[in-house]
């Protein structure tokens, strides 16, 4: 499953964020705010449990979410998208996997990982600003799927066509949520429009 989140919200941050000469400072923010916009859709179908409560007046039942929910930033660049998501999801725990891809053979290479051992029933959201060939999400599922992860979904700013692609035959049962889906990749594996290297614009480097 792939969704493509519009949103008019989401679409203005998309105007600042890709300009090349916004600065990493309000590039942060506008992640930030996209990763925001983007947690009630991805978390629509996560099941809630009824508990009661006081009220100042009578008890009344209230809900609560029934799994814990799994943050993992694929580093360097997932964590500059992390923010937002915790801004809604504050109990969420988080984990970590660190890749590189390899800028000649565009393959990722693992160099961190820490995953929490109690995966099996938590709500997993894999996030990444960029799918660009899918080489690194892919390979973060298979990581979490190693782990006993079930519930995965992957979370990115801008997916690139060919990475969509080569994602959901990998892995049907991940849904991909992104907030745009680009045109296609350059010969540089690079997402056109797209907004540059993520990583670089997030931390200035
Ligand atoms: C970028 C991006 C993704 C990956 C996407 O990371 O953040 O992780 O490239 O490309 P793919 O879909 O072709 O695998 P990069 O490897 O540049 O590392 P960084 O986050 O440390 O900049
Ligand atoms: N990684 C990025 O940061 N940007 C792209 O366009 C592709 C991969």
């Amino acid at each position: 499953m792939f969704q493509e989140i519009s949103h008019p919200l989401i679409a203005h941050e998309m105007g600042i964020l890709r300009q090349k000469d916004c600065p990493p400072a309000l590039f942060r923010q506008s992640v930030r705010r996209v990763a925001a916009l983007m947690t009630p859709y991805i978390c629509e179908s996560f099941a809630t449990s009824a508990y009661e409560i006081e009220t100042p007046l009578e008890t009344t039942t209230a809900r609560r979410l029934q799994h814990d929910v799994v943050l993992v930033p694929i580093l360097r660049a997932g964590l500059g998208f992390l923010d937002g998501f915790l801004d809604m999801l504050p109990h969420a725990i988080v984990a970590h996997i660190g890749l590189r891809r390899n800028e000649e053979t565009l393959q990722p290479h693992t160099y961190y990982s820490n995953l929490p051992l109690a995966v099996e029933s938590a709500e997993i959201i894999l996030l990444d600003p960029m799918l660009a060939t899918g080489g690194s999400a892919v390979e973060a599922v298979k990581q979490l799927r190693d782990a006993g992860a079930k519930n995965i979904r992957f979370a990115c700013l801008v997916a690139a066509p060919e990475g969509v692609a080569y994602f959901t035959k990998a892995w049907p049962d991940v849904p991909v949520h992104a907030a745009v889906l680009d045109r296609c990749l350059n010969e540089k594996g690079y997402i056109l429009p797209g907004l540059g290297d993520a990583g670089d614009r997030l931390f200035g480097t």
